[in-house]
């Protein structure tokens, strides 16, 4: 029989925070994944930013996800609650090629998950990202497969956003989680 999709879909709205450094990509993966864009100019970003992807999940559902991106050089600690308020997932950035930008992940999920949790009191699911992969580095951080088990992190990917690399797979990872605790 016809079906109408638009009349049986059901719509869930995701807050997805999207942390880490300044200029580790995070507006660079976001441009990537909702606009299919990448520039090599680097804009800063003040404040905080958003943006929109809307996924035709499957059949019965559609996922609009609300990334909100901050402005990396804001100091840890100095995010408002307003921020990270019902988000359900977070993405933690840091830059393949700036090791001491890996060094703050740890600072970046403290501040997160002290500042928000899941309606029933759980952690929300995070990803590490460690991007800019597509620039060649001699050395991955030896420590953070051991980081990701010791603090329930869901999954790390390696990601560019120049080349468009596991970009998508980490945003399905944490759509995935955002479903199941849904
Ligand atoms: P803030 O807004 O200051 O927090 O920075 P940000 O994390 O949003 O970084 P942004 O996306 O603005 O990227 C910073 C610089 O890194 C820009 O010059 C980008 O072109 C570059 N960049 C971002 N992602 C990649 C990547 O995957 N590969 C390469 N080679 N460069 C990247
Ligand atoms: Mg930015």
């Amino acid at each position: 029989s016809l079906r109408i999709n638009n009349l049986h879909k059901r719509e869930l709205n995701f807050k997805f925070v999207i942390i880490g450094d300044f200029g580790v990509g995070k507006t660079s993966i976001i441009g990537r994944y909702t606009e299919g864009q990448f520039s090599t100019s680097y804009k800063i970003t003040i404040g905080a930013d958003f943006a929109l992807k809307t996924l035709e999940w499957d059949e019965d559902t559609r996922v609009n996800l609300h990334l909100w991106d901050i402005a990396g050089h804001e100091r840890f600690g100095s995010l408002t609650g307003v921020f990270y308020r019902h988000a359900v997932a977070a993405a933690i950035v840091f830059d393949l090629t700036r090791p001491e930008t890996y060094s703050s992940v740890e600072k970046w999920l403290i501040d997160l998950r002290r500042k928000v949790h899941l309606p029933g009191g759980l952690p929300i699911p995070v990803v590490i990202l460690a991007n800019k992969g597509d620039v060649t580095v001699t050395t991955l951080p030896s420590q953070i497969e051991d980081f990701c088990k010791a603090n329930n992190i869901l999954s790390w990917f390696i990601t560019s956003a120049k080349n468009n690399l596991n970009i998508d797979e980490a945003m399905i990872r944490l759509t995935n989680a955002a479903i199941q605790n849904h």
